[in-house]
């Protein structure tokens, strides 16, 4: 579970990303973050992945005060999230198999099974053509599927994805929501940041609402019979008239 508690984040500037920002986000949620630009949705990741420290206030993760965590044990906590950044954040100095490879790495995964897991997650990004590649040498939506495969290949139980899909074509950022979802139906918590109104209608999760650094409002997700049902809607139902 994450909770922010009257959270206040303001940067050395002086700019006041986040003020009064009261959250719970349970285990196993699906939660989309949206809102204008500069309205504070990538500090409000900052704040869960440790990156930065609320000014006021504080950020628990399961009943464990962020602000209270030593220096030493951020790696530990990192390893247990997911996390697709904003700008991929690769390593421009390796390929492809290599940007993913080296998640595993840092978790001391054996040999065989960063052998077994790096290829099929690339593979499952459709860039199975890609390993050898270079960072530089893939387009803006191929590097993002690089960060991807890299967030998703630990088995994260917390992704957090900060616009995943921002440089992506219709048709692949809806797959890459499928799958999310289907990582989520498994266990994961995922909390991911869209501009993309359309995907978010799609998928009828719990919608929060930033704006001017405060919470504007918070959607809660339907349960799954009623998606399925408003998606059977969609598709033009119709099965009455048949019978
Ligand atoms: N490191 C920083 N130092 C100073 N100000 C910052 C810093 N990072 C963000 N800000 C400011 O904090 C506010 C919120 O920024 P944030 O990056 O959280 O917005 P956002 O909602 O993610 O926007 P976008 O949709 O454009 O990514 C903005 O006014 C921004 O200029
Ligand atoms: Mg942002």
């Amino acid at each position: 579970m994450i909770e922010f508690v009257g959270v206040e984040k303001t940067y050395g500037n002086g700019t006041r990303a986040l003020r009064d920002v009261n959250i719970r986000i349970e285990t196993g949620e699906f939660v989309f973050i949206v809102g204008s630009s500069g309205a504070g949705k990538s500090t409000l990741l900052k704040l869960i992945m440790c990156e930065e420290k609320p000014t006021v206030g504080s950020v628990i993760i399961n009943g464990y005060d962020l602000s209270a965590i030593k220096r030493r044990e951020i790696p530990m906590l990192r390893r247990s999230m997911g996390v697709v950044f904003q700008d991929f954040r690769l390593i421009p100095s390796m390929t492809v198999y290599d940007n993913v490879a080296f998640a595993l790495r840092v978790t001391n995964a054996s040999v065989r099974e960063i052998r077994r897991k790096v290829p099929k997650i690339i593979g499952l990004m459709g860039l199975g053509q890609k390993l050898k590649a270079y960072p530089d040498e893939l387009s803006g939506g191929e590097q993002q599927r690089v960060a991807l495969a890299r967030a998703l290949v630990n088995n994260p139980s917390l992704i957090i994805a900060d616009e995943p899909t921002g440089n992506i074509d219709p048709e692949l950022s809806f797959e890459i929501l499928e799958l999310l979802d289907e990582i989520n139906k498994l266990g994961a918590t995922v909390i991911m940041v869209t501009h993309e109104l359309g995907l978010v209608e799609q998928f009828h999760k719990r919608v929060i609402s930033i704006e001017n650094g405060q919470v504007a409002y918070d959607r809660p997700g339907e349960p799954a019979w009623e998606a399925g049902a408003a998606a059977d809607a969609e598709m033009g139902g119709g099965e009455d008239e048949v019978e």
